[in-house]
């Protein structure tokens, strides 16, 4: 299966940053269009910038948001829907990221049912789950990961419809990467349950994310059932996001 590079802009930037850094992305894939052999590409910039952003990319690279009501419409101040994102032709949405977990006490109830307000639109959810540093000290990582997939995962979950994200809380923006023997157990563990509980979940794509950068990018896609990288920092710098694909 093709790796998936998706790039999480995060709350950074201006308008004019958001539009070079997408016509950067898309000339940098025309420079090397080799890359899309292995790779599908997808950038997820802040819903203002969805528009403009969609404007300069081509057919290569999706477009995503980064979260979503879970209401479908109607009388919730601040919100952006499913259907929204949808209009904005958005292919994604990212959802249960930690600092959203974290910041905003999302629950994994609250994550399925934007999952569910997603797969309606025809958005595929990718699904975010990773422990904290004290979960994994206290050896709870696959319990609070297999707990979290499981209560998150919405009513139709297959392989056309949702990726899971594998992302150690403690790795991300922090510089500090998990070791391939921890990412393969941990992305096993994910693909067993996806097994048992998604439709087609052998082909159910799972991103590992947590400071990935060119650097550090081949040994963790060498990893079995890593399929591709949710990319924060990096993915704010056109020639770090594609020297990820490169590396793989
Ligand atoms: P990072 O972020 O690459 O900056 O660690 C990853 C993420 O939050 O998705």
């Amino acid at each position: 299966m093709k790796k998936l590079i998706a790039g999480n802009w995060k709350m950074n930037g201006s308008m004019e940053n958001a539009l070079n850094l997408a016509k950067d992305v898309v000339a940098g894939i025309q420079e090397n269009t080799q890359l899309l052999e292995n790779n599908d590409f997808l950038v997820c910039p802040p819903a203002l910038h969805l528009a403009p952003v969609r404007t300069e990319l081509t057919s290569a690279v999706s477009l995503g948001g980064q979260d979503c009501s879970p209401f479908d419409k109607g009388a919730y101040t601040g919100d952006v829907s499913a259907a929204m994102l949808n209009d904005m032709k958005c292919d994604y949405v990212i959802l249960g990221h930690s600092e959203r977990r974290q910041y905003y006490c999302e629950s994994n109830m609250l994550i399925k049912q934007k999952a569910e307000m997603a797969l309606e639109q025809g958005l595929k959810a990718i699904i975010c789950v990773g422990e904290t540093e004290g979960e994994r000290e206290e050896g709870r990582e696959q319990e609070v990961v297999g707990q979290q997939l499981l209560e998150s995962l919405p009513e139709g979950a297959s392989a056309d419809t949702i990726v899971i994200a594998y992302e150690p809380v403690w790795a991300i923006g922090t510089g500090k990467v998990a070791t391939t023997d921890d990412i393969a157990a941990m992305h096993a563990y994910i693909r067993a349950q996806l097994k048992s509980n998604a439709k087609d979940g052998d082909k159910v794509r799972i991103l590992y994310g947590g400071s990935v950068k060119p650097t550090n990018a081949a040994e963790i896609f060498a990893v079995e059932d890593v399929n591709g990288a949710l990319i924060g920092g990096a993915s704010l710098q056109a020639h770090d996001f594609l020297g990820i694909a490169q590396a793989g």
